[in-house]
């Protein structure tokens, strides 16, 4: 084979390599590595679902996150025997994450209910676990008292018994972590919240840094994309202010707009069942945002949440959304 030949066949493979994009990993304070991006998967389900994360992973993602409400960790449990069994990954390469529903707060119920979704993802423990929401429910759906402080000593068992690697929450408030850091063994690793350009959040971030807490982004793309809640805040895809920062990187405006999370020091959940999304939603990590930027982007903050202003629980002792 002539030098030319060789090196048309070699470029194009290093290429190909090179185009798998990783997300770098930052540590946990238990000292876990966890990938600063991670695949959200609410809604994905069945054989859609399994096929997202064959593609994903080839795309690079290493992070899924999912919860047993979803319903769809047997199709997540599918795809990574999937991708394990190609060669593509080995087990400890991934970092999955899924979420205790409100019906299992009691502390006898956290290591069952952790246990049926480790069976449904055909795993022996999950990288990281969260209270997906302070508030326990009864079975017909009301609110219930358990005390968090009690779910998260369940959680601890789980992290005890090796379930779990990292332990954290999700919908939680600055003051509801600190109740639990002042009162437990093992500190929550993450808190898993909504966090967008027209939804920043900015102090709760801060606190949630400040206790040594690593914050996930859930709904990153916030009203960049429809949404079942009417009024729909700016920024939309098409804001001025954000293509004129995305032209100027050449990406999209829903590219800059997880770039803008990184930035932030929060980790981005963007959910894609598409193949060309998935692979754009994981280009993000060879540009970065200048400060002004950044604050550009967090001028647009309304508070105001995808998920409508439910307030039926407003009255709760562990009502959330505080700040
Ligand atoms: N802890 C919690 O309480 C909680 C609550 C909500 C969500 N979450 C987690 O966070 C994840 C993300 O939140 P989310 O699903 O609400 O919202 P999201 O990721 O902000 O938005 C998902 C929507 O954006 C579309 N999309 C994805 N990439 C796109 C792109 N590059 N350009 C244009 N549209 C794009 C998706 O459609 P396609 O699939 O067709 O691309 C889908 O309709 C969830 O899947 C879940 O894992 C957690």
């Amino acid at each position: 084979m002539g030098l030319l030949a060789f090196f048309a066949i070699l470029v194009p493979t290093v290429l190909n390599i090179a185009l798998a994009l990783e997300a770098p990993t930052t540590s946990l304070n238990d000292g876990n590595k966890i990938p600063i991006l991670a695949l959200g998967t609410y809604g994905g389900n069945g054989d859609t679902m399994r096929q997202t994360i064959n593609w994903a992973v080839e795309a690079g993602y290493r992070h899924i996150d999912t919860a047993s409400l979803y319903g769809n960790e047997e199709d997540i449990g599918r795809g990574i025997a999937d991708v394990i069994g190609k060669g593509l990954v080995k087990r400890e390469d991934l970092f999955v994450t899924t979420k205790l529903w409100n019906d299992k707060h009691a502390r006898n119920q956290v290591v069952p209910a952790l246990k049926e979704s480790l069976s449904r993802l055909g795993l022996s423990y999950v990288d990281l676990y969260l209270i997906h929401f302070p508030i326990s429910s009864e079975a017909d759906g009301s609110d219930g008292y358990i005390d968090y402080l009690e779910t998260w000593q369940g959680m601890e068992d789980a992290k005890r018994q090796g379930l779990a690697k990292s332990i954290g929450v999700s919908n939680f408030n600055s003051a509801q972590i600190k109740r639990i850091i002042d009162s437990s063994q093992i500190p929550p690793a993450v808190n898993q919240i909504e966090i967008h350009p027209a939804h920043t959040r900015e102090a709760l971030v801060t606190k949630c840094h400040n206790m040594g807490v690593a914050v996930m982004a859930y709904s990153p793309f916030g009203f960049l994309v429809p949404r079942a809640s009417s009024a729909a805040p700016p920024p939309q895809a098409d804001d001025p202010a954000l293509v004129k920062i995305a032209q100027k990187y050449g990406k999209t405006t829903n590219q800059i707009v997880l770039r803008y999370l990184i930035e932030r020091s929060v980790i981005p959940v963007p959910k894609s069942t598409n193949k060309d999304r998935l692979k754009a939603n994981i280009d993000v990590f060879d540009f970065t945002l200048t400060p002004e930027e950044v604050a550009t982007i967090s001028k647009f903050n309304v508070n105001k949440s995808v998920f409508g202003d439910d307030d039926s629980s407003k009255n709760h002792p562990y009502y959330p959304y505080t700040e």
